[in-house]
């Protein structure tokens, strides 16, 4: 044949490697080398019915709902189409008669254990065992015998329960916990008939991720509580949005009923979240519902709040703001947070603020990296750090900071060989993951990185060097983990970073311009200036300093001494029940606009059911301009996206055009800042009868949306002193004894837990717990703190 082909012609493209001519049912399609035929027939638009397999975990042909019929050249054989490549010339066959007769032959097998209780399982009306025995099914059972029966449903974690009845062993959601997550929690259990999935006994499936296997279990055996009964699939409407959460910004699918949030669903972006959720971003909209939320203006009088109409708030805000500025300055007026809340929300607020000439914006609260290094450092995306050939990851503990990029992290290191340097004051799930993890005493990093680069230089020099960098240590400066970048810029050519904040949109806020102005304080210095009474009139853009700041005595002198404060909200808390003017907002599903993530990505924030009496961010600004005698040009939250994108330069291509044809948003325009310098500062010495602190942030904690979800609010693990058992032993003590830590500052008492993942010498707390405010240890001004620890 060939010697008889016409040669191609001279200019034709070469053919392509990877193309592989198959056809399906009878059509020709060109599939890729290596594709599986479930794919690539899913390609020629055939579906292919299946239940185990998934397209981001490692095919395993469980079910053997997808067998087909293949044809390579030695005829036709029953194939198990998701664990079977694709051959040249391959001729896929799966609706021949012999595919349906095993496709009915399966599900008939499946059901019949299976409870049929779909009018009472969560499952019913989007179930695939309810959809593909429709499609695919026999229509009638032979099986007449008895069903296994079992206790319906049990509680495997506090999130998750479990129907042993519905489950059809599929092995999504144990591959999933295994594979994607690294919580090998539940199992396959018995054998033969008496196969089961379970946990270990007394250990539950406290996975941060529990209920992605919710999402993707292909019936009714996996349920959540938060959503468990709560409404049925036709009851639903949704729209897709970004969870705002923390600042991965995973694309979510917003589901209502009867004007109330009921369930997000994570959805398939492929450079962000690929379909996974943690159960904080995904279970937290019960904040939005919560009974707490504060919906009505509230005015001070005398000891107390009280309610009050929009414009009557509105009004006595204005006259707030414009009696301070008259007095005292533009100087003496300042705006903390932000980053909570949307570009426009951020937008519109430093609009105002410019526009009135207050310098003092921030939207972090001293417990981030500087804005411009955050901003300026050459950045690179998700995608990009994942695909590095090294990732070092300085600092930061991604599980519990940002849950997603840690699945996305953990999946370039353990499937898709990126080399991982994880750089850190105590061990992280991603440990035993990295090829080399290097500890540092805090505030000693820049010395540890000097000796990194140079014995790791034949590694980091292999290029692409993405270094993953956060500010993991809240009782210590960010100058050490300044300096240690600083080294890493100078001595890894073309290092890219990816520079991570906690808040969901604390890059869009920045980048909008809440943060300092030119001759403007950070969040550091504000609360200094209010601590010393320079401040009149502070505006609180959803934050909170006496629970969230880092220093607790500052953020106490702060708003003891500080002017009026005007609270933007949507609950009420210890910093904003003093204000004098309280302007309940919109939280996440109430309000639209666009989110910045980490990486810079915008994308768009949906608005699902009604606010009530609450106004988003943007709104409230704009009517206080308005109050104020400024006119800042805002109908409709797309006039707002608009302005950002032509006045700020880095928004520039987040156009509302360029948002409207991109489902996964658009990367704006960051780094271009200057080269970092080391600061020459020695660390501390510390002495060998202290302990340096560590305190870092845990998913879960006593913050207003884990505290307003009734479902995560017990799941904050409390303030605990963590120390290596070496270390728990030399004071005496043992897991549950108490003990005293001293700082300079102050004196709290905590229960210890010997921890190996702590090196010796190191304490560890989980910051902002219900139990301990530790921030009460910390001084803001150091650069990093050795504690005393006492027996008592
Ligand atoms: Fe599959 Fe669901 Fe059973 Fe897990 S519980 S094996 S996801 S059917
Ligand atoms: Fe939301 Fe962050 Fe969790 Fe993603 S990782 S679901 S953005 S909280
Ligand atoms: Fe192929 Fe389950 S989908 S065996």
């Amino acid at each position: 044949m060939t010697d008889t082909a016409t040669p191609p012609a001279a200019d034709a493209p070469p053919p392509d490697p990877n193309a592989v001519a198959v056809t399906v049912n009878g059509v020709p399609h060109v599939a890729r080398k290596g594709q599986l035929v479930i794919e690539a027939a899913a390609d020629a638009g055939v579906y292919i019915p299946r239940f185990c397999y998934h397209d981001r975990m490692t095919p395993v042909g469980k079910c053997r709902m997808c067998l087909v019929e293949c044809d390579s050249g030695r005829g036709p054989a029953v194939t198990v189409s998701c664990m079977v490549p694709v051959a040249p010339d391959m001729k896929i066959e799966t609706e021949s008669p012999t595919a349906k007769r095993m496709q009915e032959g399966v599900l008939e097998l499946m059901l019949a254990n299976h409870p049929l209780d779909c009018p009472v399982c969560d499952k019913g009306g989007e179930c695939p065992l309810q959809d593909q025995t429709m499609s695919h099914g026999p229509g009638e059972s032979r099986f007449v015998e008895e069903k296994r029966h079992n206790e319906k449903p049990i509680p495997i974690s506090d999130l998750v329960l479990l129907d042993r009845e519905r489950c059809i062993l599929c092995d999504r959601c144990t591959r999933f916990a295994d594979e994607v997550a690294g919580d090998p929690l539940i199992h396959f259990i018995h054998r033969g008939n008496s196969t089961e999935v379970n946990t270990f006994p007394d250990d539950p499936f406290s996975s941060y991720f529990s209920g992605n296997t919710v999402q993707i279990c292909p019936v009714g055996a996996l349920t959540a509580k938060p959503y468990r009964f709560k409404a049925r699939p036709w009851d639903l409407e949704q729209v897709e949005s970004t969870c705002t959460t923390c600042s991965v910004g995973c694309r979510i699918v917003v589901q209502s009923t009867r004007d109330a949030l009921v369930r997000y669903q994570g959805v398939d972006s492929d450079p962000v979240n690929w379909g996974w959720l943690c159960d904080k971003g995904r279970f937290g909209f019960e904040a939005t519902n919560s009974a707490d939320r504060a919906r009505v203006p509230l005015v001070r009088q005398g000891d107390q709040l009280v309610e009050t109409t929009w414009s009557g708030a509105l009004r006595q805000a204005a006259s707030i703001v414009k009696g301070a500025i008259d007095r005292d300055g533009a100087g003496a007026v300042a705006v903390l947070g932000g980053a909570r809340s949307t570009n426009e929300g951020a937008y519109a607020w430093a609009t105002l603020a410019r526009t009135l000439g207050v310098t003092h914006t921030d939207a972090q609260l001293d417990d981030g990296l500087p804005a411009d290094v955050l901003l300026g450092l050459p950045r690179a995306t998700i995608d990009e750090a994942c695909a590095a050939t090294t990732i070092v990851v300085l600092g930061v503990d991604l599980k519990e900071e940002l849950p997603v990029l840690f699945l996305r992290v953990r999946d370039a290191a353990s499937k898709r060989r990126a080399r991982l340097l994880e750089i850190g004051p105590r061990d992280t799930a991603l440990t035993p993951l990295a090829y080399r993890s290097a500890r540092y005493r805090p505030g000693e990093q820049a010395a540890l990185v000097r000796q990194l680069i140079s014995e790791e230089g034949p590694q980091l020099a292999k290029g692409n060097v993405v270094v993953i960098v956060g500010r993991g240590n809240l009782a210590e400066a960010s100058r050490p983990t300044l300096d240690a970048l600083a080294l890493l810029q100078a001595g890894v050519a073309g290092v890219r970073f990816l520079p991570v904040a906690r808040r969901g949109n604390t890059v869009g806020a920045l980048a909008a311009g809440l943060r300092p102005q030119a001759g403007g304080l950070d969040a550091k210095g504000v609360l200094e200036a209010a601590a010393a009474g320079r401040i009149s009139c502070l505006v609180l853009l959803g934050s909170d300093p006496l629970g969230d700041v880092r220093d607790a005595s500052l953020a106490r002198k702060a708003m003891a001494n500080v002017g009026a404060v005007i609270a933007v909200d949507t609950q009420l808390h210890a910093s904003n029940r003093q204000a004098a003017v309280f302007l309940p907002a919109t939280a996440p599903g109430e309000h639209a606009g666009t989110t910045t993530n980490v990486e810079g990505r915008v994308t768009a924030v949906a608005q699902k059911v009604t606010a009530g009496t609450a106004r988003p961010d943007w709104m409230i600004a704009t009517e206080l301009g308005d109050r104020l005698g400024h006119d800042l040009g805002f109908a409709r939250v797309e006039d707002v996206t608009h302005e950002l994108s032509v006045t700020v330069d880095a928004f520039a291509p987040a156009s509302l055009e360029a948002l409207a044809a991109e489902r996964d948003g658009v990367v704006i325009a960051l780094g271009g800042g200057h080269p970092l310098s080391v600061s020459g500062v020695e660390p501390p010495a510390g002495n060998s009868y202290e302990y340096r602190l560590v305190v870092s942030r845990k998913l879960y904690d006593g913050g207003r949306l884990v505290m307003s979800s009734p479902s995560l609010a017990p799941l904050a693990p409390g303030a605990h002193l963590h120390l290596h058992p070496l270390d728990a032993d030399r004071l005496g003590a043992h897991d549950g004894s108490t003990v005293k830590v001293t700082s300079p500052r102050a004196t709290v008492t905590l229960e210890v837990r010997p921890d190996p993942a702590i090196p010796r010498g190191t304490a560890w707390v989980a910051a902002n717990q219900t139990n301990v405010h530790v921030a009460e240890l910390i001084d803001a001004d150091t650069w990093a703190l050795d504690v005393k620890v006492e027996s008592l």
